[in-house]
């Protein structure tokens, strides 16, 4: 009896050392294992037992029983404990401040080229055009020839057209997709080409080597003058307001005879000028014409019996114009400073 009392003494106060050391809970659960596990010294005691006569049999056992308990309670209050406190230190350390304002994303938008191009697609097509592409490399055929620009023409000289050591060029303007399509399709033919056009000159604030042109094109039989003014009018007064004033003056492009510049009054002015008008009060904005029936016998169409119009125009000039934008590289530069101040 005595050395069973001095067996349980020395195993609990081995276990009472051993559970100050038990920092994690992890070592506690260890601690438990090795004292009250299957093979721990609690159950060695219980197997021992059956060398004791039937008459001490029941009093050890209690006695056994009562330190297993005993032991188990202890594991168990102190898991607890550590267990408590290591939740607090996890919630200590993964805390979140919900009030913290989110990261700002910035959020993509299109081009203002682009955005000016798609208002003008939106505002043809719903007066009948529809949109035909034309390629940017192409033929001097196409850009020129087919287009009544004589052999000779300054506009093909080496200085204003990039040309391609394959003998294709650039297109120096949206006009190719003219001859194209009168080629392509019989009339009537009603379509804008917009597109991006290349000319071989220095760049500088009011120039660059590439920019965008939307043209358009109109054959039928007796299309006069009148259309003409009358679409270019009710296009410009959707584009820019509907009072806008506009004002057609004698211009030359080979491809068209008669042929136009228009304009329009100030928008920035009024018409009283301003910079950006230079102080005449009016905006040049688009060249126009009676399509030349050379270009018409060019793409396979009877001057006799058909006529049409057709005109073109350019992106950045117009955007430039509409939001007093100086430097048309800044189109081209990427500064979100500059891109972020278009809705
Ligand atoms: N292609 C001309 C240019 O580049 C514009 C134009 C198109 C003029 C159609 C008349 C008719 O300036």
């Amino acid at each position: 009896m005595a050395s069973l009392h001095d067996q349980i003494g020395e195993l609990r106060s081995q276990f009472m050392n051993e559970l100050k050391e038990a920092i994690h809970s992890k070592d506690l659960e260890n601690l438990k294992v090795k004292y009250l596990g299957k093979k721990g010294p609690i159950q060695a005691l219980m197997i021992s037992l059956k060398n004791c006569t039937p008459d001490e049999r029941p009093l050890f056992g209690k006695v056994i029983n009562d330190l297993k308990e005993e032991l188990t309670l202890h594991c168990d209050h102190s898991l607890a404990r550590l267990k408590q406190v290591e939740l607090d230190a996890r919630l200590a350390d993964e805390w979140i401040d919900v009030t913290l304002p989110g990261r700002r994303t910035h959020k993509g938008k299109l081009h203002p080229i682009t955005q000016a191009m798609n208002r003008i697609i939106d505002i043809l097509m719903g007066m009948g055009f529809s949109v035909q592409l034309g390629p940017d490399v192409d033929t001097d055929y196409y850009n020129f020839g087919g287009l009544n620009f004589a052999p000779d023409h300054p506009a093909r000289d080496m200085q204003d057209t990039f040309y391609l050591n394959t003998g294709l060029l650039l297109r120096t303007h949206t006009s190719n997709v003219q001859v194209h399509t009168m080629k392509n399709f019989a009339p009537p033919i009603r379509i804008i080409a917009p597109g991006r056009c290349f000319r071989n000159e220095d760049i500088s604030a009011r120039s660059h080597v590439f920019f965008h042109q939307v043209e358009g094109i109109y054959i039928d039989r007796n299309v006069t003058f009148a259309d003409l003014f009358s679409t270019m009018d009710e296009f410009l007064s959707k584009l820019l307001g509907e009072k806008v004033e506009t004002r057609y003056r004698p211009s030359y492009f080979p491809f068209v005879e008669p042929g136009l510049e228009v304009d329009v009054r100030c928008i920035s002015c009024k018409g009283t000028g301003c910079r950006i008008c230079k102080h005449t009060g009016w905006l040049e904005i688009l060249g126009a014409g009676m399509v030349h029936p050379n270009v018409l016998k060019e793409g396979n169409i009877d001057p006799e019996q058909y006529s049409g119009y057709a005109w073109g125009m350019g992106i950045e000039r117009l955007t430039m114009l509409l939001n007093d934008i100086r430097d048309i590289r800044l189109f081209t530069e990427n500064d979100l400073r500059f891109l972020e101040q278009f809705p």
